[in-house]
């Protein structure tokens, strides 16, 4: 399998925008790494640089010092190997479902792939939306149509930044599902930004708790339950607990 990812002494220090104001270190050393396949999540208070570390694996933003390995191989860019969901909504609202999702064959230069399209927006369940246009979906399938723009390119590795945290609870459990559920087939590595303890117990193998800026992982929680897992049962509650009790709540 691929898509391990591995992280050494990643810093990051923003510079100061000009003299009022200081710079910023949002990361300190962070060492880890990441097993093909695994579902990882990074949990901690906001503003911990939880969103600058999967930029920085995306290769959207590049660390200070330090370096992220993709299978080996050093990231340096963004590229079609690292899928990319947003925490806001990122589809062109002029264009259909079928076409939001199609845009990145297109792009490049793929159309031979555009068979597939309808593969993926079953595998996201938005059959008979194909002709819908942004406005009319809800933030669920909103976001249901970002999951499957990012897999239609095959990544290794798919990032998710607090991609359900705009949607009510009945929502979100069901996308966390559907997501195991996509997860299992592809077998891909998905590293997922959530505030959501809950959220990281229900979908992680492993919870990396992240301390406020500047961040380091603090604590690495496993989580060995057997999928699908019950959120009441008391093995769940108690790895609730560990983290947040690692966070501090
Ligand atoms: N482009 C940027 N320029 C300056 N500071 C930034 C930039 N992006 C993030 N930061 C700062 O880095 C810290 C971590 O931000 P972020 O990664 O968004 O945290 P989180 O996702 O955990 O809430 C915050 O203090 C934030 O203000
Ligand atoms: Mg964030």
């Amino acid at each position: 399998m691929v898509g391990a990812i591995s992280f050494t002494n990643i810093q990051k220090i923003f510079p100061a925008q000009d003299d009022q104001q200081a710079a910023v270190e949002a990361l300190s050393h962070i060492n880890a790494s990441i097993e093909p396949g695994q579902f990882v999540s990074l949990v901690g208070p906001s503003g911990s640089g939880k969103t600058t570390l999967l930029r920085i694996i995306a290769g959207l933003e590049k660390p200070t010092t330090g370096e992220v390995l993709i299978d080996q191989e050093r990231v340096t860019q963004p590229s079609r190997k690292k899928g990319f969901v947003f925490q806001e909504a990122t589809l062109y609202p002029w264009l259909t479902v079928y076409d939001n999702i199609a845009l990145g064959l297109r792009l490049n230069k793929e159309e031979k792939r555009l068979n597939e399209v309808n593969d993926y927006i079953k595998l996201v369940g938005l059959e008979g939306f194909e002709k819908a246009f942004p406005h009319n979906l809800s933030g669920g399938m909103q976001q249901r149509v970002n999951i499957a723009r990012a897999l239609i390119n095959k990544p290794d590795v798919l990032l998710l930044d607090e991609p359900f945290g705009a949607l009510d609870a009945f929502t979100r459990s069901k996308m966390q599902n559907d997501l195991i559920a996509i997860w299992k087939e592809r077998q891909i590595t998905m590293v997922m930004v959530t505030h959501d303890v809950e959220e990281a117990v229900f979908l992680s193998d492993r919870i990396f708790a992240m301390t406020p800026r500047p961040a380091i992982i603090k604590e690495v929680i496993p989580v060995h339950l057997e999928r699908p897992r019950l959120r009441d049962a008391p093995e769940f509650i108690a790895i609730k607990e560990q983290v947040l009790s690692v966070l501090n709540f």
